[in-house]
């Protein structure tokens, strides 16, 4: 199959209309969107994405006014947590539309609904006039597309189009809050976060994605996610970076036996603090916000396979703000979800 590139919303839309599978961005990270109604299309999308059919997708629509084409009901909650923070990166789990297939919420009668606060996905949406399925645009279990090119190094020839447009702002996916259990609980930690859902809804919670009673309500959030080749070790100080790499004993089987440490080109870094000797690093960026750093992640992580690191030492953020998010992905990056 040959991917289109596309810069038209018209042809975008139509593709969506037609049962296509196009790649968009938004403002978290790019979407690989198909018509939410139509289950060949739905089908298409999990064999490009190769996603575990028990994993349900979220559920997108371009404009408030436009939820009735994807949920039942809007729960009092969700109603709350649209109001203040939607357009933006949140899904509220609601009933879903009976018309949504039952492929795309992996069977459950719930819906994870969202409003894109970027103006190309609500074009795109808007002219569609239908509920578009959409993942992140990466393989499944590979760190998320957060440019044109990255989602093309996982899905060029397996998707009908993608929209080339500017990279998404954010970086991380959506918070994903359940608004049919009382009180609401995060499902998904993103950039809204539990401080600013508190201020609107006191008695919310965050959940514990681990937790098993968790796993039922977001199913598919045990398997692998955001995760790069190379292998990825979470430090919490620059200090522990430099005594950990110290410690790792690499193991050359082109000449004889053991060998001291992985050589400076195969390690990579990224965090919030500066380190030194980084120029002999195979991948370094240090940022300076957790922002910046969320902003950046995936694209660091691919870019540190591309160079054909071995290791990549991330930085553990403070929990506040995005810093929740960003530190769940980091965990899951280094396969401890
Ligand atoms: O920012 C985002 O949310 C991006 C952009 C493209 O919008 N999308 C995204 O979709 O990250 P995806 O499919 O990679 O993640 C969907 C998450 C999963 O953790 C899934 O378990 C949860 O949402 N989810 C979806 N529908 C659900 C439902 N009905 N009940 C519980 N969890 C649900
Ligand atoms: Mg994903």
């Amino acid at each position: 199959m040959k991917t289109l590139r596309l810069t038209d919303i018209d042809h975008a839309a139509a593709i969506l209309s037609q049962g296509g599978v196009l790649a968009f961005p938004t403002e978290t990270v790019f979407g690989l969107g198909v018509d939410a109604t139509n289950p060949n299309a739905v089908e298409k999308l999990f064999a490009a994405k190769g996603r575990p059919s028990d994993n349900p997708l979220i559920v997108h629509v371009g404009s408030i006014k436009h939820w009735p084409l994807a949920a039942a009901e809007l729960t009092p909650s969700a109603a709350i947590l649209l109001k203040h923070f939607s357009p933006g990166p949140i899904t509220v789990i609601v009933p879903k539309h009976p018309s949504i297939s039952p492929a795309v919420t992996a069977g459950l009668d719930t819906v994870g609904l969202r409003i894109p606060n970027h103006p190309i996905a609500q074009a795109i949406l808007t002219k569609a006039n239908r509920p578009i399925a959409a993942p992140s645009a990466n393989r499944s279990g590979r760190p998320s597309g957060t440019t044109w090119q990255s989602v093309l190094e996982d899905l060029d020839g397996l998707i009908d189009a993608i929209f080339v447009g500017q990279s998404p702002g954010i970086g991380l996916e959506s918070t994903v809050v359940d608004c049919v259990h009382e009180p609401p609980t995060i499902l998904r930690p993103g950039a809204i976060s539990l401080e600013m859902i508190r201020s609107v809804i006191p008695a919310a919670t965050a959940g514990l994605t681990t937790d098993s009673a968790m796993t039922v309500r977001s199913p598919g959030t045990l398997h692998p996610h955001y995760q790069p080749k190379a292998e990825v070790c979470l430090v919490t100080t620059a200090d522990e970076f430099q005594s950990t790499r110290e410690s790792t004993v690499y193991r050359d089987h082109s000449s004889d036996g053991p060998k001291d440490t992985l050589p400076p080109e195969k390690i990579a870094y990224c965090g919030l603090e500066t380190i030194a000797n980084q120029e002999s690093l195979g991948a370094y960026s240090h940022f300076a916000t957790a922002e910046e750093y969320a902003r950046h992640l995936y694209e660091f992580l691919r870019e540190a396979d591309r160079r054909g690191v071995s290791k990549i030492f991330c930085q553990l953020v403070p929990p506040s703000g995005i810093g929740e998010a960003l530190n769940d992905r980091l965990r899951r990056a280094a396969g401890r979800g």
